[in-house]
C-alpha cells in the first residue's frame, strides 16, 4: 500500500524541484569550511620616466589651478601595467603583472593614491590566478598597508591584505620599486 504512495510522491517532489531551478537562484548550502592562508613576496617597478614607462598620465586636474608644481597631483589618474619580480632588481625573474590604475586623493601634503589594480601571476604555482586590490595606499609612510577584497583562479573569493614598503624611490621623477608582502585566505 505505501509502494503504492511513493511514486506520486516522488513526482510531486520532483515537479517541485523544476520549478525551484527555474528561479534565479539555485541553492544556498554552507560556507567551504576549508580556507588557506597565503603569504607572496615580491616587488613591484613602478616606471614613469623613460621611453617605456610603466605608468602613464590618463587624466588630470585643471593644471592652471594647481598650487605646486607635484607630479602627482590631487585628481590626477594614471593607468599602470608594472611588472612584478622576485628579486629588487628590474633583471631579477619577472612572476607577473600589476594591471589597473591609481588616482592621487588626498588634498593635504600627505600624497595618497587609491589603487585599482589587478595582481596578475605568470609563473608557478599561481599562474593565471590574481589578486585584487581596492585600497588607498598612503605613499609618504614608508610601512603601509593595503586592502585585498577578492581574486581570481585559486584566488577566487580571497581575501586579506598587503604591507607594502617603499624599497626605492627617486622623488624628481616618481619612479619607484615597492617590495610587497601579501597574506590572504582563501578556499
Ligand atoms: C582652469 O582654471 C582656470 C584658472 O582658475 C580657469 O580660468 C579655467 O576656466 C579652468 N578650466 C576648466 C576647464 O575648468
Ligand atoms: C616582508 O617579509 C619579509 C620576510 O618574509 C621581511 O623581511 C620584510 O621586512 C617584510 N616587509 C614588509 C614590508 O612587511
Ligand atoms: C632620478 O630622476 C632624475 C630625473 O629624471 C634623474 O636625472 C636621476 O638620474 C634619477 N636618479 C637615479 C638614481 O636614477
Amino acid at each position: 500500500m505505501e509502494k503504492g504512495l511513493m511514486l506520486p510522491r516522488i513526482l510531486l517532489l520532483s515537479i517541485f524541484t523544476i520549478s525551484v531551478q527555474s528561479e534565479y537562484y539555485s541553492k544556498t548550502l554552507p560556507a567551504v569550511a576549508q580556507e588557506k592562508t597565503t603569504h607572496l613576496h615580491f616587488y613591484l617597478h613602478d616606471t614613469l620616466s623613460g621611453k617605456t614607462p610603466t605608468a602613464i598620465q590618463i587624466a588630470s586636474p585643471n593644471s592652471t589651478n594647481s598650487k605646486d608644481d607635484n607630479p602627482i597631483p590631487f585628481g590626477a589618474l594614471f593607468a599602470i601595467d608594472d611588472p612584478l619580480t622576485e628579486g629588487p632588481e628590474i633583471t631579477s625573474k619577472v612572476i607577473g603583472n600589476a594591471r589597473g590604475m591609481y588616482l592621487s586623493s588626498s588634498q593635504d601634503k600627505f600624497l595618497t593614491l587609491v589603487m585599482y589594480v589587478d595582481l596578475g601571476f605568470s609563473r608557478g604555482k599561481f599562474k593565471g590566478s590574481s589578486i585584487s586590490v581596492f585600497s588607498r595606499n598612503p605613499i609618504t609612510e614608508k610601512h603601509r598597508e593595503m586592502a585585498v577584497v577578492g581574486g581570481r583562479g585559486q584566488f577566487r573569493m580571497a581575501r586579506g591584505f598587503i604591507e607594502v614598503n617603499t624599497y626605492y624611490l627617486n622623488t624628481s621623477n616618481g619612479d619607484a620599486i615597492l617590495e610587497y608582502n601579501v597574506t590572504v585566505v582563501h578556499p
